[in-house]
């Protein structure tokens, strides 16, 4: 028994020592959640995410140095933005609705309407060297990133810290490598809804949500990552653009409802300015007004404090020791 626990208290010690160096990382989650899934290709650590977090808020990702990947995803309206769209730094204006980053781990295939984009990693050059529409504007311009985040001691060292495999190297690879690991770190489980605290609309409005939305708005981040048309009229043709098919027109992947009740304008285009405009323009869907109320009093419950304010989070201030 004595054996034991001092095995158990060794263990404990481990897994702490693993956490705190910079070369390991331990998930912190709420009871029964799973980690999302890490590619083998880039496992995670602690430097890797300090790294992604500082690189997340930094406006040198950016052609002219205006606008970092937290220009669109702030923190507090749950890493999406207040704007039906977004314009890039050439002022192309953006297509679609900011989405939120809540969970965007667990999320694939990712973005409003495109199949093959299944990892983080790979989603990283949409808004980098995207060019349809140019949002950060790097394409053509991936030697500036060496060049510009090399320049910076205290950056060559949280490379070397997070790629020592990669002997530190600094270019588009592990700029994406570290920004999907620091993005992979943005959990939210910790709302009224996963704390069981419901009021008594709320209560009712999981019984409505169950009968009318969770076929498409299912599991744990209340999304199938399957594609839909609603019945509302775009000039978008979503999926379709991508496979071809006309029946794919207008097909957007349902969206993850987590912190929803901080994401508005809500839609693909952010046509639909309120929870309630989303909920009645879906379409087919017969509700009551009070199932509504109570549906929209549940969908509430999903805005996670703890989240939208977590330091880990936020702007770094610092970077090796020092104010940024
Ligand atoms: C100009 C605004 C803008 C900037 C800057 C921006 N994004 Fe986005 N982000 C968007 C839009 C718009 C979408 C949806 C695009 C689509 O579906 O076609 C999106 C989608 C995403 C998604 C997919 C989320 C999901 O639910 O599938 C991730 C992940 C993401 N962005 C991460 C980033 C990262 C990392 C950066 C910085 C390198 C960044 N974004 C910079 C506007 C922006
Ligand atoms: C047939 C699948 C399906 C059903 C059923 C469904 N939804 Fe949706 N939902 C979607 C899709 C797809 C979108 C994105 C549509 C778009 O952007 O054009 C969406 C978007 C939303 C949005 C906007 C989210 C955002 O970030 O823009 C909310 C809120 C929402 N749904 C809530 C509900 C509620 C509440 C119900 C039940 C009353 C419901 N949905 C039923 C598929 C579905």
């Amino acid at each position: 028994m004595r054996r034991a626990t001092a095995a158990l208290l060794a263990l404990a010690a481990l897994a702490l020592l693993v956490a705190a160096s910079p070369a390991g990382w331990i998930w912190t989650l709420p009871g029964g959640a799973a980690p999302p899934p890490v590619p083998a290709g880039n496992p995670m650590s602690a430097a890797k995410v300090e790294l992604g977090r500082r690189l997340f808020y930094d406006a040198d990702l950016s052609i002219d140095g205006t606008m970092s990947c937290a220009t669109c995803h702030e923190q507090r309206r749950g890493f999406a933005d207040g704007n039906r769209t977004m314009p890039g730094v050439h002022g192309d204006p953006g297509r679609r609705n900011v989405p939120g980053l809540a969970n965007v781990g667990y999320l694939a295939p990712l973005t409003w309407a495109d199949p093959r984009l299944t990892g983080l990693e790979a989603q990283v050059a949409v808004p980098m060297f995207g060019e349809a529409p140019v949002e950060m504007g790097m394409k053509g311009a991936e030697a500036e990133l060496p060049r510009r985040l090399g320049s910076d001691t205290c950056y060559r060292k949280m490379f070397k810290a997070a790629f020592p495999r990669e002997r530190g190297r600094i270019d588009a690879a592990t700029v994406a490598m570290a920004l999907a690991a620091f993005q992979r770190t943005l959990i939210s489980y910790g709302s009224p809804f996963d704390r069981g605290q419901l009021s008594p609309s709320a209560q009712r409005g999981k019984a409505a949500f169950a009968a009318a939305c969770a076929e498409c708005h299912s599991g744990r981040n209340f999304t199938d990552g399957q594609f839909h048309a609603l019945e509302t009229a775009t000039k978008d043709g979503g999926l379709a653009e991508i496979t071809g098919r006309k029946d794919d027109a207008g097909s957007f992947r349902t969206p993850s409802l987590r912190n929803v009740a901080l994401t508005a304008p809500y839609f693909h285009d952010g046509s639909a300015a309120t929870l309630d405009e989303a909920i009645r323009r879906h379409g087919g869907i017969a509700l009551t007004g009070e199932e509504r109320g109570d549906i929209r009093a549940l969908l509430e419950a999903l805005t996670d404090k703890g989240f939208v304010t977590d330091p880990e989070f936020a702007y770094p201030e610092t970077a090796c020791g020092k104010a940024l």
